[in-house]
Order: structure tokens, then C-alpha cells, then sequence
């Protein structure tokens, strides 16, 4: 019994000397005698009062350089993806609020190695010039944080976080176009962060920006500055026959970002992300170059908006006891009656009443009189009284018609269905579900370019084509890979990597081809 003691006694100190990436060596002394740790006092290294020397207030920027990955910039293929999505999403939200149908130029150029150029272009309402430093160059700066109902957007970090990792990771500023009225100058900046400030550096026009004229002197001031914007939407998705100066954009926002990235094809890439986007709002038109230069176009099958969202009141199931007793320091409200009615959603008088009641508490009292014990006691009973749920018109759904007119637009299948929730809620918080589902098609066959392929049936280890086929592309199905293999003429149990190039080339047509669109 004492030697399995004493064993395990000294076992321990060996076991926890060495940490998993060695780490800990310095400071365990490498393999020095176990039991000398406890004979000496370890030396004092520094005082309380040499590490207050040390200790300062951390930027938000630097911070959010040092931790990008909690921004989705964790690696260079995410990057690349998260900053089309910030610029994206913002040109949607945009739109939407301003009440004008979308339409987004989504370019991606490479410019080098593992470097990207990212241009996202909207039709939107444009922004005023004295806000654009501060929207792209400030981090923690937006419209959309302080309100209650759904938006893309939220927390006011999106695209200067964006624009920041470009800046770190190439050196180039973040460079905008905005603008707000076809009679009105355009504004172009170029801006930097300035990590340890978190305030917007602007570089062009001796750091007050650039006023781009309206009309063609405009046209003629972006060629010759190499401005990026388009200025017209293109002709052939126009239904009418106007001239062409009635395609001319009247205000709208780009924002160009280089940065270092990867870009790959498939599952989470820029263009999974754009089609699904495309899918999921059917009112938005996207043209998409992407960096082999090719052009895609989503166009839109609806022009109805989304309803608008409405802003609403927190629910007092959602107030966690510290906001509460926050909101209580804060409130104008003169008595607890009024606090409570004003500031939460679904609190009537009769709510409020029943609340301060089971709280003890007067509904005429002072709110900023309430004490912690009261406040505690405000908070179990908001809990304990039945209110009804928050109104659910801050969210604002798709719906299933144009669900399902999205999917039929962009994504072939046999079989289509949809199906929207009714809302529900989450401590306070509206959510509501919507899901699209085709089925039947064989969609991501058709997507593969013949590199590709080659490279994939290189790679495969199946034995044969249809099982390379069945093993490689999502739902394609026994009846799909017979249908490709039928068309290229070709037998199904040719092993993949032994392919002829030309066989290669007539599966690839075939793959293409299977699905009509
Ligand atoms: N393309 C755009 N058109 C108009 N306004 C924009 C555009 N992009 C950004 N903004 C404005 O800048 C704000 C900050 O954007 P962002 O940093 O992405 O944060 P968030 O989207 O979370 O509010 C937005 O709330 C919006 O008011
Ligand atoms: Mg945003």
C-alpha cells in the first residue's frame, strides 16, 4: 500500500513537468531534481509595482489584429471568404433599408501570390462622405448594433475588420466610392487603420479624400485616376429598351480590398457563398467575376423586398439582472410603472402592476431608487409573471413561394420544397426557421472544371468511374453517374486515375451536360 503511495507521489512530477508544446520548460527547469522546487523559495522575478508599469489599456484595433480570428480571418481561404461576405451583406442590408431593389458587382482579381483583390459594388443609398472614414477605418463604428430586429449585420465590425486585415496582410489601403445622388459629386477615399488609435487614416487628396464630379466629367475623372466603379448596369439583363443613360447607377457604394488569401472552389468557397446568397434572396441580382475571370450572373426572380423589419422593444424575459439594474440607473422614467411599460415590449399596465406586486416594490417608486435586493427581487418576478411573446414583426422572412422561386431559379433538381416556421422565441429573442430543399439533380457535377476533374479522378483511389462518380459529387445518384457514363460512352468500370485525356474531356462534357437547366 505505501510503496504504491510513495509511487505515485514521485510519478507525479514527471508527469506534469513537460507540457505539449514544451512550453512549460523554463519555468519547471527542464529536468532538474523534482523535489528542489519545495526545499528553495523560488526568487521574486518582478513587483506588483514593475508589472503596473506594463499594464495598459489594449486598442480595440490591436486587439482584433492580434485575434482575427474571432472576425473570421482565421486563414487565408476564410479570409478571402468573410471579406466578399462583410461587403456582401452590407450592400444587401443597405438596399433593403433604403427600399431599393439590389443589384451587387462582386469582383475578385488576383493581384499575386496568395493575393486577392476583393471589389463589392451595390446600387444602395450610398453614405454620406463625412461618415466613410469612420464606417471603413473605425472599428466597433455602425447603425445596426444599438437596435432590435434583423439585419446581416450587427456588430459594427464587419467591413473595417475587413479593410484591417487587408491592410495588414498587403499593406494597401481599403479604397471607396460612394455615392449618394447622380447630381452630386461622388466621394472617393482611401483609408487606413490606425491600429493603436482605432481612427481612420485617409491617404488620397492630402487626407481629406477625393470629390469625384457628377455626369461625364466623372466618367472621365475615374478613367484617368484608375478609379474602380462601375458606372452603368450592363444591357443584357435589361428587359427594356431604353438608351443607355437611363442605365446609369444614380447612387451606390464600392469598397475594394487587397488582401492576402486562397481561393478555392466547393464547399465554403466565395462562390457557394454568392449562389446560396443569390438563393436566399430572390431580389437581389449579382454579377460575379471571379479570379479566373469568369462571369456569372444570379439574376433576380423577384423585385418585391423583403417586408421591413421592425424595430422592437427588448422582451423582459431576455434582461439578464445585470442590464436590468443598468436600465434602471439610466431610465428618464419617473416611476417603476412607466419604467417598465416604456422600456420593454409586451409590458401593459396591468403587466407592470403584476410585476412590481409579486416584487414587492411600489409601481410609483423611483426607479433610480431601486436598491440591489429590490432590483434582484424585479428580476425574479419578471420571470415568474406570464407576459406574451414579443412581437415577431423585427424579423422578417423569405416565405415559401419565393423560397422555392430562388432554388428553381439557381440550383437544377428534380424535386423542390420549402417550409417557413412560424416565429418562435428564445429568452426574449425572436428567431424564426426557413428551409429550402432540391433534390434529384446533379448540380455539382456541373460545376468541376476540367482541371479539376483531372485532378480529382488523378487522385481518386475508386475503382471505377461510377464509383468515382457516386464518391465525388454530392447527390448525384446511381441514375446520374449511369446517365454520364452512358453519354461519354464510356464503360463503368474503367479505373479513374488510368483515364486517356481525351475520355477525360468526353466525361467532362458529359458531366456538364447531364442536367438540363
Ligand atoms: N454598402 C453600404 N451602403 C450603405 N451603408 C453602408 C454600406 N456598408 C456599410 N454601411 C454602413 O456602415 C455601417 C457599418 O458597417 P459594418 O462595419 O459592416 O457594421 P454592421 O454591418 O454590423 O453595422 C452599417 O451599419 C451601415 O450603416
Ligand atoms: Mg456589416
Amino acid at each position: 500500500m505505501s510503496t504504491v503511495h510513495s509511487k505515485a507521489k514521485s510519478a507525479a512530477p514527471e508527469n506534469s513537468a513537460p507540457t505539449p508544446n514544451g512550453s512549460g520548460d523554463g519555468l519547471t527547469g527542464g529536468s532538474a531534481p523534482a523535489a528542489s522546487g519545495t526545499e528553495h523559495q523560488p526568487r521574486r522575478r518582478v513587483t506588483a509595482e514593475a508589472m503596473a508599469a506594463k499594464q495598459r489599456d489594449i486598442s480595440v484595433s490591436e486587439f482584433f489584429a492580434k485575434n482575427r480570428h474571432l472576425l473570421g480571418f482565421d486563414n487565408p481561404r476564410k479570409a478571402l471568404l468573410t471579406a466578399v461576405k462583410e461587403a456582401v451583406d452590407n450592400s444587401l442590408d443597405a438596399c433593403e433599408e433604403a427600399g431599393i431593389v439590389p443589384e451587387i458587382w462582386a469582383h475578385i482579381e488576383t493581384t499575386g501570390v496568395n493575393r486577392f483583390k476583393v471589389g463589392v459594388q451595390d446600387n444602395g443609398p450610398g453614405i454620406v462622405r463625412k461618415q466613410i472614414p469612420l464606417i471603413f477605418g473605425k472599428l466597433l463604428y455602425g447603425s445596426k448594433f444599438h437596435r432590435l430586429r434583423m439585419s446581416r449585420g450587427q456588430q459594427g465590425i464587419g467591413i473595417s475588420a475587413a479593410g484591417m486585415y487587408g491592410m495588414l496582410t498587403t499593406g494597401k489601403p481599403v479604397k471607396i466610392v460612394s455615392m449618394t445622388s447622380p447630381k452630386k459629386p461622388a466621394h472617393y477615399f482611401e483609408i487606413q487603420i490606425d491600429t493603436k488609435r482605432n481612427l481612420p487614416e485617409i491617404i488620397n487628396g492630402k487626407g481629406d479624400g477625393e470629390d469625384i464630379p457628377s455626369g461625364e466629367k466623372g466618367h472621365k475623372y475615374i478613367v484617368d485616376h484608375g478609379i474602380e466603379w462601375v458606372s452603368h448596369y450592363p444591357d443584357a439583363y435589361r428587359q427594356d429598351e431604353q438608351p443607355r443613360r437611363d442605365h446609369e447607377l444614380r447612387s451606390g457604394t464600392r469598397v475594394t480590398i487587397e488582401l492576402e488569401g486562397r481561393y478555392v472552389r466547393g464547399r465554403g468557397s466565395v462562390d457557394e457563398y454568392l449562389e446560396q446568397t443569390a438563393i436566399a434572396n430572390p431580389h437581389v441580382t449579382i454579377y460575379y467575376i471571379d479570379p479566373d475571370g469568369t462571369e456569372t450572373t444570379y439574376a433576380r426572380s423577384t423585385t418585391e423586398l423583403p417586408r421591413e423589419p421592425q424595430e422592437i422593444k427588448p422582451h423582459p424575459y431576455g434582461i439578464e439582472l445585470g442590464r436590468l439594474v443598468t436600465m434602471l440607473k439610466d431610465t428618464g422614467a419617473g416611476s417603476m410603472s412607466q419604467f417598465l411599460t416604456t422600456s420593454f415590449s409586451r409590458v401593459s399596465p396591468g403587466v407592470a402592476q403584476r410585476i412590481c406586486d409579486t416584487a414587492n416594490i411600489s409601481t410609483r417608486a423611483n426607479p433610480k431608487r431601486i436598491g440591489r435586493q429590490e432590483a434582484d427581487a424585479l428580476y425574479q418576478a419578471i420571470q415568474n409573471t406570464k407576459i406574451s411573446a414579443p412581437a415577431t414583426d423585427c424579423i422578417s422572412p423569405i416565405g415559401e413561394p419565393l423560397i422555392l422561386k430562388g432554388l428553381h431559379h439557381q440550383v437544377p433538381g428534380e424535386f423542390f420544397c420549402a417550409a417557413t416556421r412560424p416565429p418562435a422565441v428564445y429568452r426574449g429573442n425572436p428567431f424564426l426557421i426557413e428551409v429550402g430543399l432540391a433534390y434529384g439533380a446533379t448540380s455539382s457535377t456541373q460545376k468541376v472544371p476540367l482541371e479539376t476533374l483531372t485532378e480529382l479522378l488523378a487522385e481518386s483511389d475508386a475503382r471505377s468511374v461510377r464509383q468515382f462518380l457516386l464518391t465525388t459529387f454530392d447527390g448525384i445518384g446511381a441514375a446520374g453517374a449511369e446517365k454520364i457514363l452512358s453519354e461519354a460512352k464510356m464503360g463503368s468500370r474503367q479505373t479513374p486515375s488510368r483515364l486517356e485525356k481525351e475520355e477525360m474531356a468526353r466525361l467532362h462534357a458529359a458531366s456538364r451536360g447531364s442536367t438540363p437547366r
